[in-house]
């Protein structure tokens, strides 16, 4: 992430002089808390000044629903991620055996159909191309995709990855919509084909600049636009999927686990009550040697 830097006044006592000032009077009440006051003031200006130098227009998201009950399209995206992206990406969270029971194939059935990229079945899925022949290519290491998954929302990574536009200015000829100035090519120009941006006027790190918020298509792919948007979804929910690999399991233990809550909680009420029927307050003592 790129921040711009925010711009301080020179002249203006940083907080370290002040904390200095703080520790030679120690003694002072009122000094101390006039210098946790300036102390807070500069601290407010600097967070006022960065959010100022940060503001940049945003792009909307496009909205997409994946479900991850959908076998076909975990399928259909395990194939694209593990054949396109993983020549970059890695998915370090994933072994290639912990994949069958996500897309709800044998063993045997997952290596006809999808493969282990020639590595052993218990390996961990690692990029296809060494690192160094990468960043010689993109000068920046691709991020775990597992991790960028659990780190994006769905919208996010399928506005991501619809959204390549031309750029001759890139060293890759592409930018982003969402990621502006991405080192990743559009590796999907020849299905999707090529891309033109919706500028508009706006603001970068606080300063005018034109903004992409959306794209028009150019050329056309070898994919119609809904088979390319198809292609799209599936590898999100693929990604979702291998990033947040036990949500099946605890959507399907989530209600018993409830059930098992709420039983423990009348059966603990029902102890509770047998417990006190035996105990006898001091009150009721008074009563009862009274009476005797
Ligand atoms: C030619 C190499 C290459 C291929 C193939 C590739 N990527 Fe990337 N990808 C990169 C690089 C490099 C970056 C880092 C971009 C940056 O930080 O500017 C990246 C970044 C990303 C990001 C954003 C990461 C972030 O920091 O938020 C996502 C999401 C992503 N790739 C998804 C994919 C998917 C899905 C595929 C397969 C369809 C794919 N990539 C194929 C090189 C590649």
């Amino acid at each position: 992430m790129r921040i711009a830097a925010c711009n301080t006044d020179r002249n203006s006592p940083s907080p370290l002089v002040q904390d200095q000032a703080m520790r030679k009077k120690p003694s002072r009440p009122h000094s101390r808390s006039l210098a946790s006051v300036l102390t807070a003031g500069v601290l407010l200006l600097a967070s006022s000044c960065a959010w100022a130098s940060v503001a940049t227009t945003q792009p909307p998201l496009q909205p997409i629903t994946i479900n991850l009950q959908n076998k076909a399209a975990l399928r259909n995206g395990a194939l694209y991620t593990l054949h396109m992206c993983t020549a970059c990406h890695s998915l370090q969270g994933m072994r290639y055996s912990s994949l069958p029971p996500i897309l709800g194939l044998s063993k045997h059935r997952f290596k006809t159909i999808i493969g282990t990229n020639d590595r052993h079945y218990h390996d961990i899925i690692t990029s296809n191309m060494p690192p160094s022949v990468i960043y010689a290519f993109t000068k920046i290491l691709p991020p775990d995709l597992t991790y960028i998954a659990r780190r994006h929302s769905p919208a996010w990574l399928y506005t991501y990855l619809t959204s390549f536009y031309v750029d001759p200015t890139q060293p890759t000829g592409t930018n982003n919509v969402v990621f502006h100035n991405v080192a990743m090519p559009d590796v999907f120009a020849p299905l999707q084909g090529l891309q033109k941006p919706i500028l508009i006027e706006g603001l970068r790190y606080g300063s005018p600049a034109k903004i992409a918020i959306g794209v028009r298509p150019l050329t056309r792919g070898s994919m119609t636009p809904a088979q390319f948007d198809r292609t799209a979804r599936d590898i999100v929910t693929f990604l979702y999927a291998v990033a947040h690999s036990h949500q099946q399991e605890r959507f399907r233990l989530g209600p018993w686990i409830i059930a098992l809550f709420l039983t423990l909680s009348v059966l603990t009420y029902l102890l509770y009550k047998l417990y006190w029927r035996r105990v006898m307050t001091s009150e009721e003592r008074w009563w009862k040697i009274n009476k005797q």
